[in-house]
């Protein structure tokens, strides 16, 4: 699949079978999510991966209800922003290259035929905190969005990508 037909036919995917991840394709879609851009290539982000079904569900809890497909999900990933490594100047750049390595890595899944959806955290705090505690992470350690990945259910699954031509604004507003 190429790049631009991933981009184009991607749609959130909220329900999986039980087929595994490989090693390989997670290797694959975490290196998409260290590939994207960030400010003054900071790579202020870490990646807290799990497969375990228990810490799944404790994830997905700690999110609350918007979560659940969390829990039907293989493999999840939290993506944490790394204050400590932020860009000094403008440290809220951790918000922007976070987001980058989120869609990097569910559009490496979607290329790799694997589904997943994007789940908000930052800068819902008592998600952020909920999941500072059960981690256990240093307060310099935030969490940016959880993301639930899997084989879709449903592989025919299409995205409804639409073009809205009022969004666009020719050389004036
Ligand atoms: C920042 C952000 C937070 C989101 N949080 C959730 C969430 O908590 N639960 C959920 O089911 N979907 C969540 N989504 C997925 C959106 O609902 C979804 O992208 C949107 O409805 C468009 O549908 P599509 O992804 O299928 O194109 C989130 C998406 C983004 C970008």
């Amino acid at each position: 699949m190429d790049a631009l037909q991933a981009i184009l036919t991607r749609a959130s995917v909220r329900d999986f079978t039980d087929q595994p991840i490989s090693d390989g394709d997670l290797h694959t879609i975490l290196e998409a999510g260290m590939s994207g851009p960030s400010c003054v290539n900071a790579r202020d982000w870490s990646f807290l991966v799990t497969r375990d079904p228990e810490i799944l569900t404790k994830m997905a809890e700690a999110n609350g209800r918007p979560a659940e497909p969390l829990k039907k999900a293989t493999l999840g990933i939290l993506v944490l922003g790394d204050l400590e490594r932020a860009f000094p100047r403008a440290p809220e750049y951790w918000v922007v290259d976070g987001s980058i390595a989120c869609q990097n890595m569910i559009l490496a899944a979607k290329a790799l035929g694997i589904g997943s959806v994007w789940l908000g955290t930052w800068p819902q705090m008592d998600r952020v905190e909920r999941q500072q505690a059960l981690f256990d992470l240093p307060e310099t350690v935030v969490p940016h969005s959880l993301i639930a990945f899997g084989y879709p259910a449903d592989p025919e699954l299409k995205g409804r990508g639409f073009y809205e031509e009022d969004r666009v604004h020719m050389d004036k507003w």
